[in-house]
């Protein structure tokens, strides 16, 4: 039985759809309830529905042995996983956002910045780590483009996928900290080893749908 653990909500949805195209039976996964462990144990199949940011925590400790979550949600978890697949979907970028007069070298002038984000980890790692600058970071859990609108912060570090919730707010962006983000799959580092049966062939599997869907998207 292998356990997988998904994203709750969009990112769920296209992992069940490619693992289907893949040739996974995942009718357990499209029930439509309230249930968070969907499984159909003739399929060899158990699923979890987790809060992403949570998914990296299931995979980590094993109480799922693959997982499927964002790129951006991974880099800010920090755990010790193996990332085996780009799935290409959920693409977005990792900025720095702010109010128009900032662009234009202008944001690099304001001394003692104070960012707000909900990725304290990564904020912290781009602007002392890269930048060699110490900024303040105020976590955030949602609607982060607010902060700098009401005061709250100079600037923002969050995902930006269309650019819509930017452009309604008059904010842009002032600079990209990732710009490969995107859904991945991971895997447990002892299920890698114990469930290889199972595992690597999924992979495979998988990465072949990958495939056809990049070269679908390139036509
Ligand atoms: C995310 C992100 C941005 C928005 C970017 O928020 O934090 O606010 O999507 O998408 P766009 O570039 O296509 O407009 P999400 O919808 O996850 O909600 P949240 O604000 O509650 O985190």
């Amino acid at each position: 039985m292998l356990t997988i653990a998904l994203s709750k909500g969009r990112l769920a949805e296209q992992a069940i759809e490619l693992l289907e195209k893949a040739g996974y039976d995942c009718t357990a996964a499209k029930e439509k309830s309230r249930k968070l462990i969907l499984e159909d144990p003739s399929t060899g199949l158990r699923f979890i529905l987790a809060k992403p940011t949570d998914v990296p925590t299931y995979v980590e400790y094993g109480a799922a042995d693959l997982g499927v979550v964002g790129k951006d949600t991974l880099l800010e978890a920090g755990r010790q996983l193996y990332e085996v697949i780009d799935l290409g979907f959920g693409k977005c970028r990792l900025c720095v956002a702010g109010p128009k007069n900032l662009k234009d070298g202008k944001f690099d002038l304001i001394p003692n910045k104070r960012i707000a984000t909900k990725y304290p980890n990564i904020t912290r790692s781009y602007f002392e780590g890269i930048k060699k600058e110490s900024v303040e970071i105020i976590k955030l859990n949602g609607s982060i483009e607010l902060a700098p609108l009401i005061g709250l912060a100079d600037v923002i570090v969050d995902i930006v996928e269309s650019g819509r919730t930017l452009i309604e707010n008059d904010l842009d962006v002032i600079e990209t900290v990732a710009d490969n983000i995107s859904a991945r799959v991971v895997v447990n580092r002892v299920s890698m080893k114990m469930k290889s049966e199972e595992i690597r062939p999924m992979i495979e599997k998988l990465k072949v749908q990958v495939d056809i869907m990049n070269k679908e998207k390139e036509q």
